[in-house]
Parts: structure tokens; sequence; C-alpha cells
């Protein structure tokens, strides 16, 4: 099996920017580097920014003796900022503590700052040939149908590392490692798996069996709790909209928000109404707006009070709501109602 990947791997694999051709030994730093940006980031895009970013910071000490504020704005583009500020962190500590070097072992690798067991794993095998299988969502997927476990994606790297261990002790540990990798992005794809094309076909239990579209099984989607409410929008004849803010100790705490009714069950328009922060009428809009909190969906209906109807509250223009912290959920339910909220600083 590891003759025909690595085989197919000699004569499909991309040229992708962080890779040595064929027979050369890779530069661990870019080997690093491409792994950090792409644990979170589309091979497209890291192809697009990684060649600028090494020529920029060839070495872990033209990072390390950079600004962090230089690396930000060179990280500009890839997203989770965070990862940025960890290869920072893991160039200084590379200068301080092995020469400006990146080590070759797996335990010194995965006590870097920002290197988990994936990306210590992805390093110590491609860069260095070290006999270990990093285990990425590809080869978890790649795996999972190699080995026939019908598990949920969640739950199949730990066997898929176990299962898949010996691959890794052998030739090219290197290449094994991204011919998986290269596997599951070019045909065994999540969706449409083209066994027909796979070079390790024989292999494979859930090909065997036709099953390799069901595995991994989806995770089951949890119907979400939905709660209801009604924002009420009432606008001055000089253009100022009423908002108040909301209490600290609740979801999207501290921001402002249009008056609303409280969020709950869903309610009649009259019981809505009671909550109005001023004597009607007012005009309920028709359809709602939708909005997922983490644990729960907001389903929003819209009420329009009559120019000329006095309240009190937090009276803004539109132009001042750049000044101060607006949730997407009011965004969105201003946009319904033609009111563009400018961003700070865009
Ligand atoms: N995804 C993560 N690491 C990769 C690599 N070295 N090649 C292709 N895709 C990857």
């Amino acid at each position: 099996m590891r003759s025909a990947l690595l085989a197919w791997y000699d004569a499909t694999r991309r040229a992708l920017p962080w890779r040595a051709p064929p027979g050369v030994r890779p530069d661990p730093w870019a080997v690093l580097v491409s792994e950090v940006m792409l644990q979170q980031t589309t091979a497209a895009t890291v192809a697009r920014r990684f060649p600028l970013f090494v020529q920029r910071f060839p070495t872990p000490a033209a990072l390390a003796g950079s600004s962090l504020e230089e690396v930000l704005v060179a990280w500009q583009g890839l997203g989770y900022y965070r990862r940025a500020r960890s290869l920072h962190a893991c160039a200084q500590r590379l200068v301080a503590e092995h020469d400006g070097r990146v080590p070759d072992s797996l335990d010194a690798l995965r006590a870097l700052p920002g290197l988990g067991a994936y990306t210590a794993a992805a390093v110590a095998a491609i860069a260095f040939d070290r006999p270990v299988l990093p285990v990425d969502g590809n080869v978890a997927r790649v795996g999972a149908r190699l080995l026939g476990l019908a598990l949920p994606a969640d739950r199949v790297r730990a066997p898929v590392a176990a299962g898949l261990a010996p691959l890794a002790h052998g030739e090219r540990p290197g290449d094994v490692a991204q011919a998986l990798m290269e596997l599951g992005a070019l045909v065994c794809r999540p969706r449409a798996p083209s066994c027909s094309c796979c070079p390790v076909r024989a292999y494979c239990r859930a090909a065997g069996s036709g099953r390799a579209r069901d595995i991994p099984a989806r995770p089951s989607r949890r119907a979400v709790p939905v709660r209801s409410t009604m924002a009420f929008f009432l606008r001055r004849a000089d253009g100022a909209i009423l908002f108040r803010r909301r209490p600290d100790d609740v979801p999207l705490g501290g921001m402002i928000e249009l008056p609303s009714s409280p969020w709950g069950e869903e309610r009649s328009l009259d019981e809505h109404l009671a909550h109005a922060p001023a004597p009607g009428p007012w005009e309920p809009l028709p359809g709602e707006v939708r909005h997922r909190f983490t644990h729960f969906e907001l389903r929003v209906r819209l009420a329009r009070g009559t120019a000329g109807v006095a309240a009190s509250g937090l009276w803004l223009a539109p132009e001042a709501l750049s000044a101060v912290p607006v949730p997407t959920l009011t965004r969105k339910l201003l946009a319904r109602l033609g009111v563009v909220v400018p961003h700070r600083g865009r």
C-alpha cells in the first residue's frame, strides 16, 4: 500500500509553493510556517500568501527580530491572527533555545508555542522524515475509509492515527504523509470520492463494501432551540433612531440594540406590543429576521412606530453608530429597515 501511494504521489503531486521539488530536502522553517498557515486557512489562500511571507521572514531570526505589528501586517488575509502571535513567539523561542533553527524531534517541536500535536507531527514528518503520521482533517477521512471506521468525523482521529501508524514506519514518511493529504484533497473527497481513480482502492475497506460516501458518518445536526422577540423601530424627524443598551450579564451584554420584547417563547402580537417603548400605533412588518447564536436561534419580527411618537431612551443618529458597539443582529435588523450602519475604522 505504501508503494502504491508513493508511486501515485510521485506521478500526481501538485507543485505547491511550500513543497520542495522531488528528492530535495525542504527548508524546515518554510515547512513550519506553511503548516501553521494551513491549520485554518485553505490551501488556495496559503498558496497565494506563503511565498511573500517567507520572502519577508526567510529565517526564524528574521521573524523574531521583527515587531509583532510587522508580522500581523504580513499575516493579513490569512485570518485567525492568534497564529501570527504564536508564530512570533515560536521564532523567538527558536532563536533563544535552538540556535535559530527548527528542532528535528517530535518532543522539541511539540514544546514550541503554537504547535499542537498535528503541526508538530507534520513538521517532524515532512521536514525531517521522522516516522510519524500527522492526522489532519483530510488524513482522518482517508484513514477512516481505508480502515472502514463508520464513526462520526470528530471521533476518527485517534483510531486512524493508531491504524495508519505502520505506514509511517518505512521509506519516505514525509511523502507518505503528504500523499495521504493529497489523496484527501484530490481523490478521496468528502462528498464525492473518486474511488475509480484511487491508487489504494484495493486496500480500502469502505470502497470494498461500497460505503465510501457514508464514512465518516455525518455528525447529527441537533435541532437548536428557537427564541422569539419583536424589535421596535422608532425614528424622529431629525433622523435619530431609538436604541437601548443591553445589560452586561446577558448575551451581547453592553451592546446597542433596538428596544425589544424579552427573548422567549413564540407570542401573539399583543403580547409583544405590551413591551413597546411607546404607545402605538405600531405597524408590524412582514417576515422575520433569523439570527443564529451558539446555543439557540433567535427569530425577530419588526414593528415600525409612527413618526412623532414620543419616547425616552437612547436616541442616536445613524452616523453616531460607528462609535458604539452594534452587534451583527442589530445591523441585520437595521438593514432590513433600510438603515446602513457604518463600521468602525473602515
Ligand atoms: N494541509 C496541511 N498540510 C498540508 C500539506 N503539507 N500539503 C497539502 N495540504 C496540507
